[in-house]
């Protein structure tokens, strides 16, 4: 091999070698730094103890029977004319609408009309229909009987249930007491 070659060799030797002992002090120099968390928390902002997830935990109403006392039944029957008046009908025999009669209804089985076409989720629920029963129903339809046909999202305002729950009470001859 001639000198000239060895030089040459020796060259990209040393070329190589400084190229790697830069890369390794560079590499020291310039850590950087990945942090194990994110210092960004999503969904964290300050979750008090022990609170279960707003989805799973069902809604707890309290309880309709004391509120039922003091209950406007007149206002009632206008709540329930007006927003339940498209689908029911509320006098003793009356026909069937998209949803059942409701005169009687306390105290009734639930789907209990008959010839009325029914959510099967709805006829599932077994014994009569307890003020308490009809409270939850009311506040929603939807999380009290899941895929039931009854298209109305609920009613929020707690009084206003008992008012018109009071006026389902004042239809059904014989009601129990709340
Ligand atoms: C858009 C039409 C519609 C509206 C508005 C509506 N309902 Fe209904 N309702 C239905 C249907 C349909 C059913 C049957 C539900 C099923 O089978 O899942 C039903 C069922 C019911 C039942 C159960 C009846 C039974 O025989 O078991 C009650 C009680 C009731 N509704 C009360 C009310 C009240 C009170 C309101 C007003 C606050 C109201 N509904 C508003 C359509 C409606």
């Amino acid at each position: 091999m001639s000198l000239e070659l060895n030089k040459a060799f020796a060259g990209i030797l040393t070329a190589g070698i400084a190229f790697m002992v830069t890369g390794i002090i560079a590499g020291q120099v310039i850590h950087p730094h990945v942090p194990e968390h994110s210092a960004i928390k999503i969904g964290d902002v300050a979750a008090p103890a022990g609170a279960a997830a707003p989805a799973a935990a069902p809604v707890q109403l309290e309880p309709i029977g004391p509120l039922l006392a003091n209950a406007n039944v007149a206002n009632g029957e206008r709540l329930a004319k007006a927003q339940c008046g498209s689908c029911h009908t509320f006098n003793e025999g009356g026909r069937s609408g998209v949803g059942p009669n409701l005169a009687g209804i306390v105290g009734r089985g639930h789907g209990a009309v008959a010839g009325f076409s029914y959510s099967a989720g709805l006829k599932a629920h077994e014994g009569p229909w307890t003020y308490d029963q009809l409270n939850a129903w009311l506040a929603k339809p939807a999380t009290y009987s899941p895929g039931t046909k009854m298209a109305y999202s609920g009613m929020s305002n707690t009084q206003q249930r008992a008012d018109v729950i009071a006026y389902l009470r004042s239809i059904t001859p014989g009601a129990p007491n709340p």
